[in-house]
């Protein structure tokens, strides 16, 4: 199964929960995390010394590295994993592809602050989050098979309604 939306969207910390049940045995991948791991320097690094475009050839090769397993697992993807043609038709082939969602408001107030983050440097978070929310949203509604609004559910019935949906899905 694989989490998209936008930054702040809950995918880390659902993508957590969601692989302790019993049904994904705590398999997760958090992509932003194998991508650190695979170029050996954080994200805003990468950013700042080779670039956006190197870190979306990175982001494309570890997806696709991760989509070949074949066992249940749960994978959170960066927010711009979508932005590729081709990382949507892997994420789409391979199964349940859920879609966090929540107002650029909610989005904003949990991202703000965050260095980690390269795409919120120097601007305001709100207005980031009201233009990637124009931008992504037609390609997370594209490839999605659920959409889940994290603004208004809580975690526990997030994760209930999730898995709901996975054993229809798998059924
Ligand atoms: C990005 C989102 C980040 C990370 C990178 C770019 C984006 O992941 O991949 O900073 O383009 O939206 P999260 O969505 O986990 O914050």
């Amino acid at each position: 199964m694989v989490l998209i939306g936008l930054m702040g969207s809950g995918k880390s910390t659902l993508g957590r929960q969601l692989a302790s049940q019993a049904f994904f045995s705590g398999s997760f991948v958090d992509l932003d995390g194998l991508i650190v791991k695979e170029a050996g320097k954080s994200i805003p690094n990468i950013f700042a010394e080779e670039g956006e475009a190197v870190f979306r050839t990175l982001e494309s090769i570890c997806l696709a590295e991760v989509l070949q397993s074949s066992s249940e697992q749960v994978v959170a993807t960066g927010g711009g994993a979508i932005l590729s043609a081709t990382n949507r038709v892997l994420m789409k082939e391979k199964g349940a592809v859920i879609w966090l969602d929540a107002s650029p408001e909610i989005l904003a107030e949990r991202i703000s602050g965050d260095k980690n983050r390269p795409l919120l440097n120097g601007v305001d978070p709100l207005e980031k989050m009201i233009t990637l929310t124009k931008q992504r949203n037609p390609l997370y509604a594209e490839i999605a098979d659920l959409r889940i609004d994290t603004g208004v559910l809580s975690d526990k019935e997030a994760v209930a309604k999730i898995m709901g949906f996975l054993s229809d899905y798998d059924a």
